[in-house]
């Protein structure tokens, strides 16, 4: 879909128009103009009760006097500066539906208008897209027949004041790289796991250095991971005959080249069967999602190269698959980890942090800024928080501050997990230096406690996206969470 700026609605070549009405009948600033040039026809119709501001109401008008589109679309939004941004989100995805019913193929949207609370223009326009973009998504590529499209509009326009021409141009350059790096994410982790393995997140991982120059790709095999002593790492893909493999994506784009970088490392089980430690039948065929980690990095690098961030950002994808197998690694295994420390492992489905702890060694290397993790870590994290936050971990205030204000405004939610030394007695083993699970309460918290005794040399922070990255039941699909999150926090981090 095509979006620009618009600054006269008069002017509007589209087919169709958007405009909004709040409860007690009050007309946004576009639909009092429109009442004026059709003289008082929508009054009228409040007057006989036909258009109210209820939220979520769409009224469809033809051939309004004077009105030089096909369509008008009133769109209730409610309590005048009181819409929420899910309420916002959700406006918009029927106002496409409208369009679609009505055979709409471009639409003037002035709804940026209705001023979503403690929201500036950015933002209205930004989530807008996103909401459109979202509301458009399809995963289709195994089904033989495809049904038609979801929207028939090509264009939107949103009309703008001058003044405001160029914060709203930059909304629609960030959102147009969030949405497309939230749709890769969401194809990528869709992606069956017959298809979906370490080696096609690689794949994956290298396209990305070919569609951009500022990004240099390197793929670590298990012949150099045992070459660097990553045994947890290897020790989990032992069971697997899909070869296990890291991703390490360059992007460089700072004015000072040697600027320490910004890492994120995303947790790439392209299956987690759970190995010798099986996981119940039960909904198992969802543990394709536990690659979503390194889904959203990989979305997230892409949304960079688009709009060319003057950063040095490294994404790493911690490629795995975690099978049962006469060769798989078993409860009671004691394995060395690249930085030193061995592992005794209780639970071989406890097998992210066993994974990551190893590629969080091995970023060391990078002398980073920051490190922060995405993974599908733990389902205790589901039952503390649900499926709208994800969970923070972090032994950082600033980096916290800063994940924390970045989720605050790209509404993709966060909360953040105590952690503090108490937890590390649960991990204590009677033979190795840790174990790989601690016990009954604060499942999430002490897979945070875990990884932390591997990301000792930098700032660092821990998102597990276990209750967010996905969506169960009749809409079963990604979310593309946390891309938006990850990348207004890269925004951000431009000086
Ligand atoms: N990938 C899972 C976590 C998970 C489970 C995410 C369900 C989303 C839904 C992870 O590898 C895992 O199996 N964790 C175990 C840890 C336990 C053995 C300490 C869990 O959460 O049950
Ligand atoms: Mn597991
Ligand atoms: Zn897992």
């Amino acid at each position: 879909m095509k979006y620009s700026i618009q600054h006269n609605s008069q002017t509007a070549l589209s087919d169709s128009l958007a405009v909004g009405i709040f409860e007690q009948d009050t007309l946004s600033p576009s639909a009092l103009n429109i009442d004026q040039l059709t003289g008082g026809y929508l009054t009228q119709l409040i007057a006989t009760g036909e258009l109210t501001g209820a939220e979520g109401k769409i009224i469809t008008l033809r051939n309004v006097p004077n009105l030089n589109v096909k369509h008008l679309f009133v769109v209730g939004c409610g309590k005048a500066g009181e819409l929420s941004e899910s309420a916002f989100k959700q406006l918009l995805a029927k106002l496409a539906e409208v369009a679609k019913e009505n055979q709409a193929t471009s639409l003037m949207n002035t709804l940026t208008e209705v001023a979503l609370k403690d929201r500036d223009l950015y933002w209205n326009v930004r989530f807008t897209i996103e909401a459109m973009e979202a509301g458009q998504y399809r995963f289709e590529q195994f089904k033989s027949k495809k049904s038609p499209a979801k929207i028939c509009l090509s264009e939107v326009k949103f009309l703008v004041n001058e003044a405001q021409s160029a914060l709203a141009q930059q909304a629609i350059d960030h959102a147009g790289a969030i949405a497309l790096g939230v749709k890769l994410a969401k194809d990528v982790a869709n992606c069956p796991p017959n298809v979906c393995t370490p080696t096609y997140l690689a794949q994956q991982a290298e396209a990305l250095a070919q569609r951009s120059s500022l990004i240099k790709t390197t793929i670590v095999d298990e012949q150099k991971m045992t070459e660097l002593g990553m045994h947890a790492y290897l020790a989990v893909s032992r069971g697997s005959h899909n070869e296990a493999k890291m991703s390490i994506i360059e992007y460089r784009n700072h004015p000072n080249p040697d600027a320490k970088p910004i890492v994120l490392v995303g947790k790439g089980l392209t299956f987690d069967a759970g190995g010798i430690s099986l996981k119940p039948a039960d909904s198992m065929d969802e543990m394709k999602y536990d690659m979503c980690g390194a889904a959203a990095v990989y979305g997230v690098m892409n949304a960079l190269a688009e709009l060319q961030l003057p950063l040095n950002v490294i994404g790493v994808l911690a490629g795995c698959e975690n099978l049962p197998d006469g060769n798989a690694y078993r409860p009671g295994d004691i394995l060395n980890t690249m930085n030193g420390l061995t592992i005794e492992v209780l639970n071989t489905d406890a097998e992210g942090r066993l994974v990551l702890c190893d590629a969080l060694t091995y970023v060391e290397r990078f002398n980073p800024e920051a490190v922060i993790d995405i993974a599908t870590l733990t389902g205790a994290c589901v039952v503390a928080l649900g499926q709208h936050n994800s969970g923070l971990i972090s032994t950082n205030e600033a980096l916290t501050n800063g994940l924390q204000q970045a989720s605050q405004q790209s509404a993709d939610k966060i909360w953040r997990l105590p952690l503090s030394e108490e937890y590390q007695e649960q991990l204590k083993s009677n033979f190795a230096d840790l174990a790989n699970i601690g016990g009954r309460w604060g499942g999430a918290i002490t897979a945070g406690a875990f990884l932390s005794n591997f990301t000792k040399k930098y700032p660092w922070a821990h998102l597990d996206i276990a209750g967010t990255a996905w969506l169960q039941g009749a809409n079963k699909g990604a979310t593309g969470r946390p891309v938006a999150l990850l990348t207004q926090f890269l925004i951000n981090s431009v000086e």
